[in-house]
């Protein structure tokens, strides 16, 4: 008789807990996937057993290339609050610039059943391994910053790539050199002596931006020379390391040092002021990317310019292009790649992109 009671007692209670819950209204719509309802009061769910419930949108597993890389944490951290803020449970790893550790956290990212993954591959290279693993686990996934191929793409209709045209930043490199007054040649002999120190070669980013800002130099008329072309791996430390030793081989005969990035320009601008130049006066310095630092150093007349790699553009979009996967769409070959755009920084526009 008593344990009758004691069992009716617990039924009751049971009942008022799940009415106070609301769980007893909770749609059965999340059947079949790994979701379930995050509860919108403090009151734990029902069934608040059941370890680290996923967010109401999912989980996302984030592949970085390296966390140790300027555009590249900026980028991360927009990442993170889009997806938070969207309700998805982002988990964000570190690649510490190895293809091999970031196969690794692919696959983990799929046995743990993510339900999509962002990923910026290590190696542009290794897209054919990294595209033939996530269509076998059939996971969404959205590509960034570092681009394949079309045709490496078209292997998988659930894959899109979200990015930048990297000639357009590269143009427009050269098109803030054709702004100044003596349009890059200031020591006036006809042509314009520049050095190049460029990111991780393998990255299409670099190809392009090496390629198409002096491209816009020849298309406006001007001739050019190579001084010299160095890699820095998009790193600030070689950067000033490269142009400290440009500046002692070739001195006064430097008058453009493009950099395939910001973080490289700041260390570019350490070398120029140590050996006594001074940006736009004698000497022109551009990089790509729109990091605070430099645009503080445009504003500032240490950097002749700069262009936007609009990290939280490409997050949300990144974001968006990812839900779009998520509710069934998927990409054609030859339309798997989704542009944001750059944007021109200089000395008078530079206020517009400081917070
Ligand atoms: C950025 C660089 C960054 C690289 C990483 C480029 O788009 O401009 O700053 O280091 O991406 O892949």
């Amino acid at each position: 008789m008593k344990k009758t009671l004691a069992l009716l007692l617990a039924a009751v209670m049971m009942l008022a807990l799940l009415t106070a819950c609301g769980g007893g209204d909770k749609p059965a719509d999340n059947a079949g996937d790994s979701q379930t309802g995050q509860s919108d009061t403090t009151t734990p769910p029902a069934d608040a057993a059941t370890p680290e419930e996923p967010a109401a949108g999912g989980t996302v597993g984030v592949c970085i290339y390296k966390f140790d890389d300027a555009f590249m944490t900026t980028y991360r951290n927009a990442l993170e609050a889009i997806l938070k803020e969207k309700g998805y449970e982002p988990i964000v790893v570190d690649g510490n610039n190895d293809q091999a550790k970031q196969n690794e956290q692919i696959n983990t990212f799929i046995t743990q059943g993510v339900d999509a993954l962002i990923i910026n591959p290590v190696m542009t290279s290794a897209a054919d391994t990294i595209i033939a693993t996530v269509k076998g686990a059939g996971i969404p996934t959205v590509l960034i910053n570092r681009e394949p191929t079309p045709e490496q793409m078209a292997a998988y209709d659930k894959l899109v790539y979200v990015g930048c045209d990297a000639r357009q930043s590269g143009t427009m490199q050269g098109e803030l050199i054709l702004d100044t007054p003596n349009k890059g040649d200031i020591n006036g002999d006809g042509k314009i002596s520049y050095i190049m120190i460029q990111g991780d070669p393998e990255n299409v980013d670099a190809q392009y931006r090496t390629e198409f800002s002096v491209k816009a130099l020849e298309d406006a008329g001007m001739e050019v020379e190579q001084l010299n072309l160095t890699r820095g791996d998009w790193d600030r430390e070689k950067g000033q390391t490269i142009c400290a030793n440009d500046l002692a081989q070739f001195g006064d005969k430097i008058e453009v040092v493009f950099c395939n990035n910001d973080d490289m320009a700041i260390g570019a601008l350490q070398a120029i002021q140590s050996a006594g130049r001074k940006v736009n006066e004698d000497i022109y310095l551009v990089g790509v990317d729109a990091l605070d630092a430099a645009l503080n150093e445009v504003q500032a007349g240490n950097m002749t310019g700069t262009v936007l790699n609009d990290a939280n553009g490409q997050a949300a979009g990144a974001v968006a292009e990812m839900e779009k996967l998520l509710g069934g769409a998927t990409y054609s070959s030859g339309n798997q790649s989704v542009y944001v755009d750059y944007v021109k920084v200089t000395p008078e526009n530079v206020g517009d992109f400081m917070k």
